[in-house]
């Protein structure tokens, strides 16, 4: 795929660490759907991150072909789009060491994601949790994306990233593009349903907390039902109301509706009708996609074909980025 002129280019990927959420449609998956058809594209289930967690490697195979099924179910054509596995490009792992070389120890040590981490995994703190931004940077540098759509967690590590790149440009010149992020105005930040301070997040341990893509309708009716709201039983945005605010907002992604038009339509009405209305929302959002996903998850053949050529586009973008930054950095290429 090369890079037409009017076209941009964006980028996106996601771990391949759990049965992806509602957080991760909303937050980013969507926004990826939309800008697919008219922007050259590239989309990846990362893998290589995934390791910083300690998991079977049975587990580890199995969630990295159902996270990049999960990529197909959504529509990313692999045929107009690079869909694909980051390890099977072994360029991403030798840029982020590249760039380990070129990121201060202390400005690593900044990244709020590394200290929540850290601190839900003290009995494994180890150091690619650390550098984890780093080969994110790597991700997005290789390909020289223009747009990186992402929920907001990420905004920190994609500063680091232009934070990078520029710094080796201005060691070396132009080599890299320096992207930006596209964060959706709504749906950035999907909150727990449990525990409506925390961000929804698909290694949650209390299932309840979050929707995965994959639940039965009944079971996201059931989690909606049971979400943690407040005492007042007013359908009302505020700052304070977390949990009905959080409602509000995964009610608006899924029905285009405003935060005025939501409350005119739950006035005087209590929470039970307003969550059996965003269940209904979420149901009608999600199930055609998780039906898409369970029938794609069966073709392995269709997986493994698109997933190998994903890899081979990929790879040829990547070997040319890769082979520039050695030539900058002065290796001997003979
Ligand atoms: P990951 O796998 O945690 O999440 C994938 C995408 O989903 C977004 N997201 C959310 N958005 C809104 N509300 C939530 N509760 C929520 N939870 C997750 C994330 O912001 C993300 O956009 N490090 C990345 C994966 C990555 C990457 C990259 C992303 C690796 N290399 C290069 C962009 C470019 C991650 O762990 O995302």
């Amino acid at each position: 795929m090369e890079q037409t002129e009017n076209k941009k280019r964006v980028l996106s990927f996601v771990q391949a660490s759990g049965t992806p959420t509602l957080g991760n449609y909303l937050g980013a998956f969507r926004n990826w759907r939309g800008m697919a058809a008219e922007n050259d594209c590239i989309f990846g289930v990362a893998d290589l991150h995934a390791i910083t967690v300690r998991s079977a490697p049975a587990d580890l195979r199995r969630r990295s072909v159902e996270m990049y099924a999960m990529l197909l179910a959504l529509g990313l054509d692999p045929e107009k789009n690079i869909v694909f596995l980051q390890s099977h490009v072994p360029e991403h792992a030798s840029l982020a060491w590249v760039l380990n070389c070129y990121t201060q120890f202390g400005e690593a040590s900044r990244m709020t994601q590394f200290k929540d981490k850290a601190a839900r995994h003290a009995d494994n703190v180890n150091v690619g949790l650390f550098t984890y931004p780093i080969l994110m940077a790597a991700d997005i540098l290789l390909y020289n994306a223009d747009m990186v759509p992402v929920g907001d967690d990420q905004r920190q590590h994609l500063e680091i990233t232009r934070d990078i790149a520029e710094r080796f440009n201005g060691i070396y010149g132009d080599v890299f593009r320096i992207p930006a992020p596209y964060i959706g105005k709504k749906g950035a930040k999907i909150l727990s349903l449990q525990e409506p301070e925390k961000k929804m997040s698909k290694s949650d341990p209390n299932v309840k907390a979050f929707i995965s893509l994959t639940d039965p309708d009944d079971v996201i009716v059931k989690k909606i039902k049971s979400a943690v709201t407040d005492s007042e039983a007013s359908v009302r945005w505020s700052e304070e109301k977390k949990g009905v605010g959080n409602l509000m907002t995964i009610y608006a992604c899924c029905t285009g509706k405003s935060f005025e038009e939501i409350e005119a339509e739950f006035a005087g009405r209590g929470y039970g009708d307003f969550k059996a209305a965003v269940a209904e929302a979420v149901v009608a959002e999600i199930s055609p996609l998780r039906s898409e996903y369970e029938r794609i998850l069966k073709d392995r053949a269709y997986i493994e074909a698109s997933a190998r050529a994903g890899a081979e586009k990929a790879e040829a973008i990547a070997r040319r980025t890769m082979r520039k930054v050695m030539k900058k950095v002065g290796f001997y290429q003979g």
